[in-house]
């Protein structure tokens, strides 16, 4: 896999906006390009208990691409994000309605095995958590539990730390703790552990918050390395970092009930970067993205 580019600023006009700087490949869409979804959400709407936190969410995620969910906080992008996988299983009071369909499959139907969707749709949380085991084990972990058909499991760490873009930093240290890496390291670690069983989407909570700048860059590098083979949606609240390697994206907000005080997370507006940091379609979405409101 050759490493894009690096680009130079956009050269769009973008005056009260978050000034929209990208690699010169990310962002590769704009409104007109179709999308080819690999999930899709009708209807989707999760409660915890009583209380309804996300309502009616229909997205389309690409094939290929990076699309990131955006909004205040609180907004519900990480409930979203965990009901792609059933993660949301894991929480005993939340409540899933509505579908999500995977290749055409619906994840919710009680013939699917929960274990096997997140073997193909991984996931990256905020704070790194590698296991505390070596590195070579962190990896061939996935591959080992969900009993996954591998030749030789040298090989397989070795070319799964190098999509990683962590093989040259750690190929004489493999069975070192993985505690002992950097920050930014056992991020590309976590990343190289979602992608051992061969996903085809990953699924990224923030995954760079605790993480400093030259880190930073460097996942969102392996993020559009990795969009050749791996869809990828991505929850942050960098909108640099949103407008840099996403090429579509979705705004939600929270919307709060007059009568009763109820907050209930909403999608607002999806579409290409370009055009929701440029030229947004609601005015809620430019507030955000203009920093006058979240
Ligand atoms: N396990 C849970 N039990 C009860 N309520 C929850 C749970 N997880 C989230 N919520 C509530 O659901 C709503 C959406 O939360 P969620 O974590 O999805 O928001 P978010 O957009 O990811 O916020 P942030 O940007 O702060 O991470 C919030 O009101 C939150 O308090
Ligand atoms: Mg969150």
């Amino acid at each position: 896999m050759t490493p894009k580019k690096k680009g130079s600023s956009a050269k769009e006009q973008d005056p009260a906006m978050v000034r929209v700087d990208r690699s010169a490949d990310a962002g590769k869409v704009d409104q007109s390009t179709p999308l080819v979804p690999i999930i899709r959400t009708e209807d989707l709407s999760v409660s915890y208990g009583d209380f309804q936190a996300v309502e009616d969410v229909n997205l389309d995620f690409g094939k290929n691409e990076i699309t990131a969910l955006i909004g205040p906080s609180g907004c519900g992008k990480s409930t979203v994000l965990r009901s792609l996988n059933r993660m949301n299983d894991l929480i005993p009071t939340a409540r899933v309605s509505g579908s999500v369909h995977y290749h055409g499959a619906d994840l919710y139907s009680e013939k699917i095995d929960p274990i096997q969707v997140r073997r193909h749709i991984g996931m990256v949380f905020q704070k790194p958590n590698p296991f505390p085991k070596s590195i070579y084990d962190n990896i061939a972990y996935g591959p080992r539990v969900t009993d996954m058909k591998v030749d030789n499991m040298d090989d397989h760490v070795e070319q799964t730390l190098r999509r990683a873009a962590l093989w040259d930093e750690v190929k004489d240290k493999l069975k070192n703790s993985a505690i002992g890496l950097s920050g930014g390291q056992q991020q590309r670690l976590c990343i190289a552990r979602a992608i051992a069983t061969n996903p085809d989407v990953l699924l990224m909570d923030e995954p760079c918050s605790a993480l400093d700048p030259v880190a930073t860059l460097r996942i969102e590098e392996l993020m559009i390395e990795l969009r050749e083979n791996y869809s990828i949606i991505i929850v942050t609240h960098n909108m640099q970092q949103a407008a840099r390697v996403s090429d579509r994206t979705a705004f939600f907000t929270v919307s709060i009930d007059e009568d009763s005080g109820d907050r209930t997370g909403r999608l607002v507006e999806f579409g290409a970067t370009s055009h929701i940091f440029i030229d947004p379609s609601d005015k809620r979405t430019e507030d955000y993205i203009s920093g006058r409101f979240g």
